[in-house]
């Protein structure tokens, strides 16, 4: 491959593009979009198999990354008449051990998501079992193969790709070859499923997996991936070498394999990294700083001491032509990115503000910082939320859902002892029935065993799950007051808007409707901020955060035309995905060390969440860690370009 460093203007033209890209791609505008055009293809191929009397072998994956590809083969049995019945499919993959009714079982999943809701008969669709004993685990793989052949194999697989690489459960490390077999989970992966089994070590620690070699056999393979978090490891996986530390780049040596990606899980391809380098380009003002900066941190050299010949040497002669000579252009882009810094993100009242990211006026502002889930504000820009507060701004923080999935068993049984030893000690009244709300411990037996209770006050077991999940909404609630205490907002100041989609739904499975994006409309009516923060946009469209935005930005839309939104600003964060790259940042609000620590005690408050963030599950990646070191890094990146060294930073967009 060509290394991009290696490159000079002359070598640059659009072929640099397929020979650095060695996996054809498809870059859609949403992954609705990207659902529609792969599910039309597979609509295509069940037809013509139809009319010819045969069937077609599908190879299916789960996760959030296919979901809105089944629910477009839905649409199209339901409103185009579209039938499976000669459809046979084979699943990638499932835990090890699981039970097949397991609620995260691989599974229910594909009952729920897709064969519930189709014609295909039931005998057609194959699953690795989960709860086949381990002593007859290999045969059972051995057996899914056969199944695979004896069905004349995959026409059409679908994957997803995991953090690690992964394809199927085929962890780094996998061989080329490899064939259906039991396989331990890596620790990555197993910290990403932790937050749907409720807790890392309900995670299992096995998979049964197609193998590589299995999953190459398919005569054509899509892969979906959606979102920024996946972009690196989809640049990688593209356009690097071949190497079972990244099992999907064994998709290069495929002929008839691509993928289909939004514009966030491209955005690390050399196409948008460098464009420069793979097309000549339209130098706006936004590009001309992604050069300059992407120049300096190639270079190790800041912004102010680039000269013509990294210009040269680095395939921006095209530049330097247009916009050079080399230190007016260093100079100009010296002081943008100066200005995006500020320690006023409401604004500076009375300071001339031409040059500032916010206006002065009017002050004090009135925000609103829209947090998906509580942790999401504190963790995403809670120093910037305390200089708000502090330089006399009206903060209201909205907390869209309860958040209480997110809460591992072990604290809220935790929280329920600590109740019932108070109720027990005369601390606290006691609560009307001792008895345990976890909906894994077995109902009383009978009304009378309900602690003496009549039977009207024995309750279901539905009632049972939903206090349980209140009890954990209790506990968000509590931790949110906390951390925001710290920030200096006061408890009404907060408001919980626990919308219905979520407390209906589960992660990956959320539908909201008009009643969720109805209650955001009436808070933004209801405060008509100056300055909305909000974060999600760019996110896996099934995660929680890109959901939540969806509602806002539906909420945004209907109240466009009031005249309070003249005056209105939307300002993007980023919660748990990773920081903008530089030139993407409109404003970069420094913390002090103070206010650094003062961020971390109010990200501890988030104890429940102490493991919850998609990292590594390692000792030192706990929540305030990780905010530490990301808005450090931040602040490196400032500094490493020239700019002030300051000790950390929070970083902003334009969403409007
Ligand atoms: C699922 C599977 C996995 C997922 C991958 C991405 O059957 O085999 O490889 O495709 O982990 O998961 P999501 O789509 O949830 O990001």
């Amino acid at each position: 491959m060509v290394d991009v460093h290696d490159l000079n203007e002359g070598d640059l033209n659009q072929e640099d593009l397929s020979s650095r890209e060695r996996i054809p791609v498809d870059v859609v505008s949403s992954a609705d979009e990207g659902a529609r055009r792969v599910a039309a293809e597979v609509a295509v191929l069940i037809r013509e198999r139809q009319m010819a009397n045969a069937q077609v072998v599908l190879g299916l994956a789960t996760g959030s990354s296919p979901v809105r590809f089944y629910r477009e083969l839905i649409r199209l049995h339901r409103e185009e008449g579209l039938s499976f019945a000669n459809v046979v499919t084979f699943n990638l993959d499932e835990y090890y051990p699981l039970a097949a009714d397991h609620a995260e079982s691989y599974r229910r999943f594909m009952q729920e998501q897709l064969f519930d809701h189709i014609d295909i008969p039931p005998e057609n669709i194959h699953i690795p079992d989960g709860s086949v004993s381990r002593e007859k685990a290999h045969a059972h793989a051995r057996e899914y193969e056969e199944r695979i052949r004896e069905a004349g194999g995959i026409d059409f697989q679908i994957l997803g790709i995991g953090r690690t690489g992964h394809i199927g459960f085929n962890e780094p490390g996998s061989d080329a070859h490899s064939r259906t077999r039991l396989v331990p989970l890596n620790a990555l992966t197993r910290q990403d499923a932790a937050r749907d089994f409720l807790g890392l070590e309900k995670v299992p620690p096995y998979g049964i997996t197609m193998g590589v070699g299995t999953i190459l056999e398919a005569r054509e393979v899509v892969l979906f991936a959606w979102g920024q978090a996946k972009a690196k490891v989809i640049a990688q996986a593209v356009e690097g070498p071949v190497d079972p530390a990244l099992p999907a780049s064994f998709l290069q040596h495929h002929g008839e394999a691509w993928m289909v990606l939004d514009e966030a899980a491209a955005g690390e391809l050399s196409r948008y990294r460098f464009p420069w380098l793979v097309k000549l380009m339209d130098w706006q003002p936004r590009l001309i700083r992604q050069a300059v900066s992407w120049l300096s941190e190639e270079t190790g050299k800041s912004v102010l001491r680039l000269v013509e010949s990294d210009y040269a040497d680095h395939g921006l002669a095209d530049l330097l032509a247009q916009a050079g000579p080399a230190y007016g252009l260093n100079i100009r882009i010296f002081n943008e990115l100066q200005h995006t810094i500020s320690g006023w993100p409401g604004g500076k009242p009375r300071a001339d503000d031409s040059t500032r990211p916010e206006r002065a006026s009017p002050h004090p502002k009135r925000v609103l910082v829209l947090a998906p889930e509580p942790l999401d504000d504190v963790f995403g820009l809670g120093g910037t939320l305390s200089r708000l507060v502090r330089q006399g701004h009206e903060v209201t923080v909205a907390y869209m859902t309860s958040g209480s999935l997110g809460v591992p068993e072990e604290d809220a049984e935790g929280a329920q002892e600590l109740l019932l030893e108070a109720a027990r000690e005369g601390i606290l009244e006691a609560p009307s029935q001792e008895r345990s709300l976890s909906p894994d411990k077995a109902p009383p037996a009978s009304p009378s065993e309900a602690s003496g209770k009549a039977p009207s006050e024995a309750i279901s077991k539905e009632q049972k799950a939903n206090q349980w999940r209140r009890l954990k909404a209790l506990m968000r609630r509590r931790e949110a007051r906390s951390a925001t205490a710290l920030c200096g907002l006061s408890a009404d100041s907060l408001r919980f808007l626990d919308l219905p989609f979520y407390e209906t739904g589960r992660y990956r499975s959320f539908h909201p409707g008009g009643a969720d994006a109805r209650a955001v409309q009436s808070l933004l009516e209801d405060l008509q901020p100056h300055q909305v923060f909000a974060t999600g946009q760019g996110e896996d469209p099934t995660s929680l955060a890109a959901v939540c935005y969806g509602v806002f930005a539906q909420a945004w839309e209907a109240t466009q035309d009031a005249a309070w939104r003249a005056e209105s600003r939307l300002w993007l964060y980023r919660a748990h995905s990773e920081d903008w790259p530089v030139h993407a940042v409109d404003m970069a609000v420094p913390l002090s060390p103070d206010e650094l620590r003062a961020k971390v005690s109010a990200v501890y408050c988030h104890l429940s969440q102490r493991n919850q963030l998609p990292g590594t599950g390692e000792a030192g990646d706990e929540a305030w860690y990780r905010a530490v070191r990301r808005n450090r890094a931040a602040a490196g990146v400032y500094h490493r370009l020239g700019l002030a060294e300051y000790e950390a930073m929070e970083f902003f967009r334009r969403g409007d």
